[in-house]
């Protein structure tokens, strides 16, 4: 702990010599001097660099190479544009960003500056917010053109009209197999009348929602992937059942197949009584 401490302040009081304020306590650092020996040619006052949760931070704990920079000021100098690394050494500890590193994001070689604006981080950058009442969906759209594009279709979540937005069911931050863990939880945190546990369940239904649902739109309504029946014609044959259509003289109820499966079997979700999901 003390071996740590020491060699903290072994940094700190570097980086205070290279701006030349050896001599104010650390507390007032911060936010006053060394930062304003930088706001003497970069207008931080007035730009985003002043606003924002980051307003009180050195400038030199995101921007390397500050010392260089300051004793040489000019564009040969400048200091870099931070990576995610420089973000994560103070936002690595907590939980949204821990996963980074096996990010669809990062895997795709995003930074973070990718959408957070560099000083004001939660005006995110390109949200068209004309057309998305949420800034985060915007920013998602900006981007992601084909599965926003699937929010116009018949059937959708009300994404456009503001009742949701993409960051309720995905963390930007981390892969799309850890957010989604618990795929089915995603959905029923907000579908609570289909969340279980029901007596009699439905297998595809614990699994997987996606088994039936496009979460993002479809031209089917219920946001279903295939019409009925087809869709429940996938996994049930309804040839060697009690739903046998014609030559079976015994056949209880034809023409099944030509209906809405869910006419009858409303209980689709799971139900607490019957075994054929009948309600
Ligand atoms: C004496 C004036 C001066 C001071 C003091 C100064 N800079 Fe600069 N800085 C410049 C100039 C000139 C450039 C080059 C501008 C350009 O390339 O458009 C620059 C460029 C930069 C860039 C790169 C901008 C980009 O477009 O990538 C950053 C970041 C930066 N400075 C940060 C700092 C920080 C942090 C400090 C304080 C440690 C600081 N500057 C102090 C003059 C200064
Ligand atoms: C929280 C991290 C962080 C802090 C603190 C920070 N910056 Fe930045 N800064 C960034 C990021 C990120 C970018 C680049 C954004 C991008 O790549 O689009 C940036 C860009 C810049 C630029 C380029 C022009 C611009 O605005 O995009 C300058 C100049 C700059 N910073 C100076 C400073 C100065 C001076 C300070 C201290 C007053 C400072 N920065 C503090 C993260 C930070
Ligand atoms: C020196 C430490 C430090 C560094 C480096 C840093 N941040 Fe922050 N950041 C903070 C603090 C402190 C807060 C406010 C407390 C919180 O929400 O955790 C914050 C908050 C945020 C927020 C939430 C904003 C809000 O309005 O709620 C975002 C987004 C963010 N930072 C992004 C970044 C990005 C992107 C970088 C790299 C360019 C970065 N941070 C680098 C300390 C830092
Ligand atoms: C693909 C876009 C994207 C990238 C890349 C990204 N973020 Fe974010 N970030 C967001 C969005 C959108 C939010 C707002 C989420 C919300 O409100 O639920 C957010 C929120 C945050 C917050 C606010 C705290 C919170 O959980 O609400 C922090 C801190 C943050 N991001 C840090 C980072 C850091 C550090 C990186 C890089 C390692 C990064 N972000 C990369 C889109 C992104
Ligand atoms: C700057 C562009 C950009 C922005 C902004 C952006 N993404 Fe991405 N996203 C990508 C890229 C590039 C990939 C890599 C895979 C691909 O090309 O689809 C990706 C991958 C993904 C994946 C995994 C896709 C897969 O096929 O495995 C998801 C989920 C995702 N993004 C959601 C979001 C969400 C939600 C937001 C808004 C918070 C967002 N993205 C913002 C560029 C972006
Ligand atoms: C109702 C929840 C929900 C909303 C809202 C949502 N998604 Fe998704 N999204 C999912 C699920 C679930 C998956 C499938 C993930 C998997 O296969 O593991 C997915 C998959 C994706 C993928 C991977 C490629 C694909 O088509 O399967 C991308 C990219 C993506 N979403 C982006 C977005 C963007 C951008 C938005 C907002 C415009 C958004 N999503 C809104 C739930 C949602
Ligand atoms: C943040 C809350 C939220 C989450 C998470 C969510 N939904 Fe929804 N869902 C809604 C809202 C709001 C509606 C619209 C309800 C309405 O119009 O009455 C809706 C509607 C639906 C509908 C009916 C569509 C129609 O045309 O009537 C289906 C099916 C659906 N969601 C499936 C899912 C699935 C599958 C998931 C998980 C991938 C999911 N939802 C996650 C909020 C959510
Ligand atoms: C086996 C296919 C299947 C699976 C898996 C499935 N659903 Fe459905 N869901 C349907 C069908 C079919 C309808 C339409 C019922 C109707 O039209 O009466 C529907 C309708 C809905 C509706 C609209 C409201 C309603 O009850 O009519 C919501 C919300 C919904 N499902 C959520 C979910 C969620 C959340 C999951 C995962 C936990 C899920 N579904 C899994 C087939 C399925
Ligand atoms: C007219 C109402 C009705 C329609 C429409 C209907 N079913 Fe049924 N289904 C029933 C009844 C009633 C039973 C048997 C209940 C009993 O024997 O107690 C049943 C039983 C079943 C069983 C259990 C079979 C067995 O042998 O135990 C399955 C699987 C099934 N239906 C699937 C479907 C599918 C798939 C569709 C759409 C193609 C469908 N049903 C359409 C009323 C219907
Ligand atoms: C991904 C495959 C899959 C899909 C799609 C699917 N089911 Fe099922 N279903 C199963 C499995 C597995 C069981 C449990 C095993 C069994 O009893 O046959 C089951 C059980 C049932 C039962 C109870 C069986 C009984 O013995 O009474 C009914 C009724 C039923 N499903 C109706 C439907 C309807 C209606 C649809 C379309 C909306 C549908 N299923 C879509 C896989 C599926």
């Amino acid at each position: 702990m003390n071996r740590i401490n020491v060699k903290a302040c072994g940094v700190i009081a570097l980086l205070a010599f290279a701006v030349g304020i050896l001599s104010n306590p650390p507390a007032a650092r911060a936010d006053t001097t060394a930062n304003a020996a930088c706001s003497a040619c970069h207008d931080a006052a007035s730009s985003s660099h002043a606003r924002g949760v980051h307003g009180k931070q050195d400038c030199s704990k995101c921007h390397s190479g500050t010392e260089k920079h300051l004793a040489n000021p000019g564009p040969e100098t400048k200091p870099a544009r931070p990576g995610a690394a420089a973000c994560q050494v103070c936002h690595v500890k907590d939980a949204n960003r821990m996963n980074w590193a096996f990010s669809d994001h990062k895997k795709a070689g995003l930074n973070c500056a990718a959408c957070h604006s560099n000083h004001t981080p939660k005006v995110v950058k390109g949200a068209d917010t004309a057309k998305y009442k949420d800034a985060n969906s915007a920013l998602c759209a900006s981007c992601h053109k084909e599965v926003t594009a699937r929010f116009n279709m018949f059937s959708h979540h009300p994404l456009k009209e503001g009742g949701i937005s993409c960051v309720d069911c995905h963390d930007p931050h981390t892969d799309k197999k850890q957010a989604l863990t618990a795929k089915t939880e995603t959905c029923t945190k907000c579908h609570q009348a289909v969340r279980g546990p029901y007596t009699m369940e439905h297998p595809p239904v614990t699994e997987d929602c996606l088994t039936c649902h496009n979460p993002h739109g479809s031209p089917i309504k219920k946001l279903l992937t295939v019409a009925q029946p087809a869709l429940c014609l996938r996994c049930h044959s309804l040839a060697d059942n009690r739903h046998a259509v014609g030559a079976a003289a015994g056949a209880r109820i034809t023409g099944a197949a030509l209906r809405n499966c869910t006419a009858c079997h409303g209980g689709i979700h799971g139900s607490a009584f019957d075994q054929h999901l009948r309600y």
